[in-house]
């Protein structure tokens, strides 16, 4: 798969009281919607759940043909996959330090006909993809400690996904490889360039006054 827009903007970030217009914001510049949901067990802060993201699906519809890529920070994710598929998500990722049975999950994501992405905190090591890997659409590389937009890029996190880029050029060359936290317009390249093609931005975005121009200020900063 080919990934030519290349920011997703995260709405956590966004002004839940406006979320039609905040969607409207981007134009036409982006093709992924980063959807965060939170559970406040996995991680120390709560979100939204599937009854938003299919509001979300539906106030979006007016502006694009996006696809929903769900960010399940969440524990015991098999109990809710069906839910947030049903919802509208079109990616459906979640993270390796809440699972028992990776490649069960990931099976029970595909038998939605969704794409699967698999997430790895910072510190956990990218060995764990090493089998799994060719049955995965993405890798999420989370570069914070994931419960909040507006924190700093962790740089170790360079090195793990040059890592899983050597990784998916054996075993899946097509794989999505997203980071996820921290991202700015300084930072991009470098990331870009350790073999990510997946770049979520929350605060990079939406706490701009002029979105159009943050995603492409993003863009030119890979160039
Ligand atoms: C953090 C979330 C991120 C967050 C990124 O746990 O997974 O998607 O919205 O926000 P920024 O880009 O502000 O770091
Ligand atoms: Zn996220």
């Amino acid at each position: 798969m080919k990934v030519e827009k290349i920011i997703a903007p995260s709405l956590l970030s966004a002004d839940f009281s406006d979320l039609k217009n905040e969607i409207k914001s981007l134009g036409n510049t982006v093709e992924y919607l980063h959807l965060d949901i939170m559970d406040g067990a996995f991680v120390p802060n709560i979100t939204f759940g599937p009854i938003i993201i299919n509001g979300i699906v539906k106030a979006a519809k007016e502006f694009g043909d996006f696809k929903f890529d769900t960010h399940l920070m969440i524990n015991n994710p098999d109990n809710y996959i069906k839910q947030f598929a049903l919802a509208g998500s079109d990616i459906i990722t979640v993270h390796a330090e809440a699972l028992t049975h990776i490649d069960r999950t990931i099976s029970l994501i595909k038998s939605f006909d969704k794409m699967a992405g698999l997430a790895l905190n910072p510190a956990t090591p990218c060995n764990i993809l090493k089998y799994v890997i060719r049955n995965l659409d993405m890798v999420l590389v989370m570069s914070v400690n994931p419960g909040f937009g507006g924190q700093s890029f962790i740089e170790y996190t360079l090195e793990k996904i040059a890592r899983i880029r050597k990784l998916a050029d054996e075993y899946n060359p097509d794989l999505i490889i997203q980071v996820d936290g921290g991202i700015t317009t300084n930072n991009i390249k470098s990331i870009y360039e350790a073999g990510a093609n997946l770049f979520v931005a929350g605060s990079s975005v939406f706490k701009k006054d002029d979105r159009i121009k943050a995603v492409k200020d993003l863009n030119k900063a890979i160039l």
